[in-house]
């Protein structure tokens, strides 16, 4: 049997966060890694998602263009995902030309077979912006939940698969304006063809993971609609047809096809270019696509009816998508910048550390929450002083007393049989929970052999029967060496840069995840180097503090507009001790500000002096006085202190 393993594409618009880790990229990475050790015909695919409008809306606020964004992020996502010990078979592109062409093959094929149709439709378009607004320039409030934010494809809080008519007080996200809706020609893929094909399909896979099953089969009893294709864009997969010239693919449409391309990159980079045919053209190929829980939908629904409705390709034979993890107990947030991106964490800590963590505290089966206070205790206490404790101990031994020789033993006492008994079951025991998709279960399972070693090691005591009892103690090491020696194997696909640097002090000889069962023994070890070095609180309080919630990026900085503005008119606010009303001039304009400075400030004092506000602050009623800006000023101890400029400056100039 062929095995096929897929990644969800991440859009080329960004880094990689913790959150992206643990919902699709680790655990296919222990999956992909332990049918290599079970030496099954596995192959991994991923790369990145190039098109769609994340990366033009990413491009204009970086004022660069999409090509450009695309190209920096797929290299410093390769890299990082490469330091953090993924290991693809391929990772590609979805801008390559080997995906357009099988994007609009695709396409074309479906069209020829009457499933994707023309329809005249209505489309938001800005007039300020002079644009058509496709799905995410877009965003009001969701129909459903009514969470501010949503975007016109998907509302983020619900999940709510959306089109941008439904928003509730829809805006421009460029400008906010307001958009007109405007006649245009789009192509629909006729999902609803699909919708008892599917739920026969889906009926059949009753041992995939609860939530996702809920959630497809949510969507089916709500009735499959017919979903536009295609995009108004010129950054995309073009439209193979002539009569839609200037648009392009809907990057949902085009991205899991770049499953099948990577494959076909692979093959052809290997020197066999139909080698890819083997396993998506083979109806006995395992399929599995490895995706967060904002995916399902797509993975699980969408892209089965595209690959029924071309006919040749394999179905998804399992999508295990994860829940989301949190970070301190709040939401992961790109546009906030609140996350911990991968390049920044391998700056400062080892990859395996994470990957523990992650697989730990895995989002499987309901949202799970990242500490740093977790992160460090796991790794002090369970990485360091269980797992690095044991091998160490073991090795220092064996370097110490035996000269760095594997000691030899032909007979066993009942405990020493006990732990090797324990040893024979682990492959069995563990490979079928990664085989079941449950890696933390997995995980804890490996974590339970190192106990049980430590507590065999403190119950045989080989420091004492070193002098009192030489053979007992020989037994002792050669049982604790085959222990680090499967430990080896065993901890390969969660901790693969610890599994090798155990292997290279062991002189490991090469055997299987099986083989591994009873393990063959060098007859020399190398010098025993620690694994894990403890984390301290004040590195741990240095990786909090950068977490604070009230920075802000420049991007979002650069929205506000802070001017110079002089001071014409002021006076109390009736009723009010503290709050002035000022008519303010910001160049040609003259506006009204209210501002709580009463108390330091008299009316009189303040005109005639140039103050610096933030001038596009949403108006706001204050004590039912309109305020359309903000004064800056300084709140101290004496009281408050205007900012004013240095030296003579108009009105209205902006300041940078
Ligand atoms: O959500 C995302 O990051 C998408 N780029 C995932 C695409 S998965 C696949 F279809 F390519
Ligand atoms: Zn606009």
């Amino acid at each position: 049997m062929k095995i096929l393993v897929t990644s969800a594409l991440p859009y080329a618009n960004g880094n990689i966060h913790l959150g992206h880790l643990a919902g699709a990229y680790l655990p296919a990475d222990i999956y992909v890694r332990y049918q290599r050790l079970k030496n099954r015909d596995v192959i991994y695919m991923c790369g990145t998602d190039e098109h769609g409008v994340p990366v033009t809306i990413s491009a204009e606020k970086q004022n660069k263009t999409p090509k450009e964004i695309v190209d920096n992020y797929y290299k410093s996502i390769k890299k990082s995902f490469g330091d953090f010990g993924m290991t693809f078979d391929n990772f590609s592109r979805t801008t390559l030309s080997i995906h357009h062409r099988m994007a609009q093959d695709f396409f074309q094929k479906i069209y020829n077979k009457g499933y994707i149709y023309p329809k005249e439709i209505e489309q938001f378009y800005c007039p300020r912006c002079k644009r058509f607004l496709p799905d995410r320039y877009i965003i009001g409030k969701c129909p459903r939940c009514a969470a501010d934010g949503a975007k016109g494809d998907q509302c983020e809080s619900c999940g709510r698969w959306l089109e941008p008519f439904e928003l509730v007080e829809p805006k421009c996200l460029i400008c906010e304006g307001i958009p007109q809706k405007i006649k245009t020609k789009h192509w629909y893929f006729k999902l609803s063809a699909f919708q008892d094909k599917l739920s026969d399909w889906i009926e059949k896979k009753t041992d995939w993971k609860e939530h996702v099953l809920g959630f497809v089969k949510g969507w089916l009893k709500e009735g499959l609609r017919d979903r536009p294709i295609t995009r108004d864009m010129s950054w995309g997969v073009p439209v193979p047809l002539e009569q839609a010239k200037g648009k392009v693919l809907y990057v949902w449409f085009d991205a899991p096809i770049g499953y099948i391309s990577s494959t076909i990159e692979w093959s052809e980079k290997k020197g066999k270019p139909d080698l890819w045919k083997d396993y998506w053209l083979s109806k006995e190929t395992k399929l599995v696509h490895f995706i967060g829980k904002d995916n399902i939908v797509f993975h699980a629904l969408i892209w089965p009816a595209m690959l029924m409705a071309y006919g040749d390709y394999v179905l998804p034979s399992d999508i295990p998508a994860n829940q989301f993890l949190n970070l301190e107990g709040d939401k992961f947030s790109t546009s906030k910048n609140y996350a911990i991106w991968l390049p920044d964490y391998l700056k400062d800590f080892q990859a395996d550390s994470l990957r523990y963590t992650l697989t730990r505290n895995a989002p499987e089966a309901r949202d799970t929450d990242f500490t740093w206070r977790d992160f460090q205790a796991w790794h002090n206490n369970e990485l360091a002083d269980t797992l690095g404790n044991f091998i160490n101990r073991t090795l220092t031994f064996i370097n110490k007393y035996y000269n760095s020789s594997a000691p030899k033993a032909s007979s066993f006492a009942d405990n020493d049989k006990r732990m090797l008994d324990i040893l024979s079951k682990a492959p069995a025991i563990i490979g079928e929970k990664i085989e079941h998709f449950e890696f933390k279960n997995g995980l804890q399972e490996v974590m339970k052999i190192v106990q049980e070693a430590n507590r065999y090691f403190d119950k045989e005591k080989p420091w004492a029967t070193r002098m009192t009892d030489p053979s007992t103690c020989e037994k002792t090491l050669n049982v604790c060496m085959k222990i680090v020696t499967s430990l080896s194997v065993l901890i390969e696909p969660f901790l693969p840069f610890t599994a090798d640097k155990v292997k290279k002090m062991i002189n490991f000889i090469p055997q299987d995840w099986d083989g591994i069962s009873e393990p063959k023994l060098a007859s020399t070890i190398g010098k025993p180097e620690i694994l894990f070095q403890k984390i301290d609180n004040d590195t741990i309080d240095i990786q909090i503090k950068k977490l604070k919630k009230t920075d802000i990026t420049i991007e979002e900085f650069r929205k506000i507009v802070l001017k110079t503005a002089k001071i014409l008119k002021a006076e109390v606010v009736q009723g009010s001790k503290n709050l002035i009303k000022c008519i303010v001039e910001i160049g040609d304009e003259k506006r009204q500000i209210v501002a709580g400075i009463g108390k330091d400030y008299k009316p009189d004092e303040l005109v005639g002096k140039t103050i610096v506000i933030i001038e596009n602050l949403q108006p706001a009623k204050i004590r039912g006085v309109l305020s359309r800006g903000m004064l800056l000023a300084a709140d101290t101890k004496e009281g408050i202190i205007l900012l004013t400029p240095d030296k003579p400056v108009s009105s209205g100039a902006i300041i940078k």
